[in-house]
């Protein structure tokens, strides 16, 4: 136990980190050209934040959350997402005095006791931007074409944007009474999970996935029949303005998404090479969630990206990104007398901005060579010798083998020119 992480969560090592590293930057460089500034919530709230805007009903706050009272009592929650961190954050910082939308987005870890498998973890990463505080649908088709923009950028294009609205609570509330006298004459084929979902949230039997549950719903009424003049104008803005920046999507008149607050717009991304965890991406608009938090009525919308997903679709595409940054210059004392002055000369590289490293095993010269090899450094530092009385090293470039001589004023300026 002790040499192992807890089931669902797992070490991200050096190499594979310099991925997450460069993944992370096109994000930050991908908000910042769409207007969105980063928030950095807490990692827990109080659990009543999310039993209240994830919805009491669902998968995650029912069976998913990591609740614990801490040592003076108060039940607090990792949060298993973080939509409601930054509606919360909103409504504590007055930000809906300012402009408005106020969007921001958030990279971190999220926590959910989901059943682990390839895809799916119990710590996971996402990527999310929030857009709170408009109601404009071309906020909506921003939102996507910001989680389209970055996976292009990544080089991952092969994906698929299904798109759903699931209107607003008045017109939800004709469609709940459809799909419940429909579910109602078909309760036979239904799997216990769904029945027992019916009365309390009917739209969640739409996103079952068995496969007579899936016959079911094959035939059922459809939200987007039921919206209201508002909401399927908006619906339709969305559309037209993913059409018009050549965003291809496809309606998935089931998609219902697993949160309880959304409201009109709602979409997935998924990319199919991930086995059953195919959704990368998933969002919507949420325009009751800031009031339901307490504050005033205020629309919003925004998504989550996995990026332990994301990372394995890129890795899976066969895109290359890049591997671990490779010391510029790799420091080899010739004799066990030269190692303090090599690690002088070293902290002397470092300073000045040159990637180094060095052999601390004080083993043999050939080892250190091979190390120096074997680290990919593009030159390696020897100092000792006569060199050394000389006050100089010996250089050697690792690539065509040549060697020469540098004097120690001279060795900075001598790697910056071949870095
Ligand atoms: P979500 O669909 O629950 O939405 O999660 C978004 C994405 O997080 C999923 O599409 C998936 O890629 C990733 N994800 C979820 N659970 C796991 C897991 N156990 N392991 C690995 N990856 C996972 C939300 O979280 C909403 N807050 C999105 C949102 C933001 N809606 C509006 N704004």
């Amino acid at each position: 136990m002790l040499t192992t992480a807890p089931r669902g969560t797992r070490d991200i090592l050096p190499e594979e980190a310099v991925r997450w590293q460069y993944v992370e930057q096109v994000i930050r460089e991908c908000c910042n050209l769409y207007g969105y500034g980063e928030i950095r919530p807490p990692l827990f709230e109080h659990t009543e934040l999310f039993q209240r805007s994830v919805g009491e009903a669902t998968d995650i706050v029912e069976k998913e959350m990591y609740t614990f009272k801490d040592r003076g009592g108060r039940s607090i929650t990792l949060r298993p997402e973080a939509t409601a961190s930054t509606v919360r954050a909103y409504l504590e910082h007055n930000l809906n005095a300012g402009p408005q939308p106020v969007k921001m987005y958030y990279l971190g870890p999220m926590f959910r006791y989901d059943r682990p498998q390839a895809g799916r973890y119990r710590q996971f990463s996402q990527f999310g931007i929030e857009a709170i505080g408009a109601q404009d649908p071309t906020v909506d088709a921003e939102v996507i074409a910001v989680a389209l923009g970055l996976c292009s950028r990544l080089g991952l294009t092969e994906l698929e944007v299904e798109l759903n609205s699931i209107g607003c609570p008045q017109c939800r509330q004709d469609y709940r009474q459809a799909l419940l006298s429909y579910l109602g004459e078909h309760k036979d084929n239904l799997c216990t999970t769904c029945l027992n979902r019916m009365d309390r949230n009917p739209l969640r039997v739409l996103d079952c996935k068995e496969e007579s549950c899936r016959e079911v719903t094959a035939k059922a009424p459809r939200m987007l029949e039921y919206l209201c003049p508002e909401c399927a104008e908006h619906f339709k803005t969305v559309q037209g303005c993913l059409q018009g920046i050549g965003a291809k999507h496809v309606l998935n008149p089931t998609l219902v998404r697993g949160l309880d607050y959304y409201t009109k717009t709602v979409f997935e991304i998924t990319w199919s090479g991930l086995g059953a965890q195919t959704a990368i991406c998933g969002g919507g608009r949420y325009d009751g969630l800031v009031e339901e938090c307490g504050g005033p009525s205020t629309p919003g919308v925004g998504f989550a990206m996995g990026l332990d997903r994301l990372l394995l679709a890129i890795e899976e595409t066969g895109i290359t990104l890049p591997s671990q940054n490779q010391p510029v210059a790799y420091v080899v004392a010739v004799s066990k007398a030269d190692n303090q002055e090599a690690f002088t000369i070293l902290t002397r590289l470092r300073r000045a901005g040159i990637a180094s490293d060095k052999d601390y095993r004080e083993t043999s010269l050939r080892a250190q060579l091979k190390a120096a090899n074997r680290c990919g450094a593009r030159f390696t530092v020897l100092v000792g010798g006569v060199e050394r009385t000389r006050g100089a090293v010996a250089v050697r470039h690792m690539v065509t083998g040549e060697q020469q001589e540098v004097p120690l004023s001279q060795l900075t300026t001598f790697l910056q020119e071949g870095m």
